[in-house]
């Protein structure tokens, strides 16, 4: 069984290709190395991968290389590739938002017509949703993003929806909701807040702290993501959340605790594009999917630490 992984240098990406492997699967992984975040970082998450005998990488950019090869004999996409980040999406840099999140995504569905693929597994975001006291959110009401890139990962999805409906390319939309763990992105709060700890520096804290999130451990959103590719419905969109909502306030009592330092705080103004709260509404993942998010924040996040101290200052 061949899957094709994009985004495959990436957080999340590299996750998932790992445990792909681990199901027997041959894994074509794409990257190129966006300059989000030091490519060094990128490299490493790769360390897993490469050298094993059923994985192939290409360097590649999916906004502009030819695609058709790409998708010759694959059975399942994966799109976890794209520019992520809502504080950056604003102004001209959105320019790198259309053209990662919106015209790749295109580019891809158009190659996988007619592919006779059995799934193509898209990671949007609970950004779409914006910014709701409308809590949990359920993937049936009206998305509102409140940032460019959430209207970025809305017009994926729609993308996915169009592309099922008219050329029949079977399309899986899934919602992930704060993903943390090890090899998180270093603009994520939990990765800034625990390198600040590391070095014994002031950490930045947007807005008052009694902010929440639906927080959700990477290997959780890889089990919902492989369960997507084997649902056998297709058009649809489900959530994937850790199953509870956590103030940033205990959160960081959370991280304290097991690091066995406090944190300094230096408060700043809530940013453009943030939402107070996020939560999800698991019913239909769990329903349809049979998604059950297992790891508890203060475990996920004892191991996101781990990870931390081991890359060093
Ligand atoms: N991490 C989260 O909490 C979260 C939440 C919601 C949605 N998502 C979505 O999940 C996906 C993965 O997120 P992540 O946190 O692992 O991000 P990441 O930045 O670590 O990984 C994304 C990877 O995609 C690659 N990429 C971007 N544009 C590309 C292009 N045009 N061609 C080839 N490769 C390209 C980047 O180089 C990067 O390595 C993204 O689509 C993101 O929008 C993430």
């Amino acid at each position: 069984m061949k899957s094709l992984v994009t985004g495959v240098a990436g957080f999340i990406g590299s996750h998932l290709a790992e445990r792909l492997l681990g199901e027997g699967h041959q894994v074509c992984g794409i990257d190129m190395f966006l300059e989000n975040y030091p490519r060094r970082l990128k490299e490493s998450n790769l360390s897993g991968l490469t050298g094993h005998s059923r994985f192939k990488f290409v360097e590649g950019d999916l906004a502009q290389m030819d695609l058709t090869e790409l998708v010759q004999d694959v059975s399942y996409v994966f799109h976890l590739a794209g520019q992520p980040g809502v504080r950056a999406s604003w102004g001209r840099e959105f320019d790198h938002y259309t053209r990662n999140n919106i015209l790749a995504t295109q580019r891809l569905l158009e190659v996988c017509k007619g592919q006779g693929i059995r799934k193509f597994v898209y990671a949007s975001s609970s950004s779409v949703y914006g910014d709701t006291e409308d809590l949990p959110m359920r993937e049936d009401s009206r998305p509102r993003p409140v940032s460019p890139y959430g209207v970025s990962k809305l017009a994926g999805e729609y993308l996915c929806y169009l592309y099922w409906k008219s050329f029949a390319v079977p399309t899986v939309s899934l919602r992930y909701f704060t993903v943390y763990g090890p090899r998180q992105r270093p603009d994520m709060f939990f990765h800034i807040f625990m390198r600040a700890l590391c070095r014994n520096e002031e950490i930045p804290l947007y807005d008052d702290g009694t902010q929440s999130r639906d927080f959700t451990f990477c290997s959780d959103i890889v089990e919902g993501t492989l369960a997507a590719a084997l649902y056998p419905g297709c058009g649809e969109v489900f959530n994937l959340g850790g199953g509870s909502r956590t103030s940033l306030f205990e959160a960081i009592k959370m991280v304290e605790d097991i690091v066995g330092r406090r944190a300094r705080l230096n408060k700043l103004a809530r940013q453009q594009g943030d939402v107070r709260h996020t939560e999800a509404e698991l019913a239909r993942a769990r329903e349809q999917l049979g998604y059950s998010p297992r790891m508890a924040l203060k475990e996920g996040l004892a191991q996101e630490w781990e990870w931390i101290k081991g890359i060093g200052k």
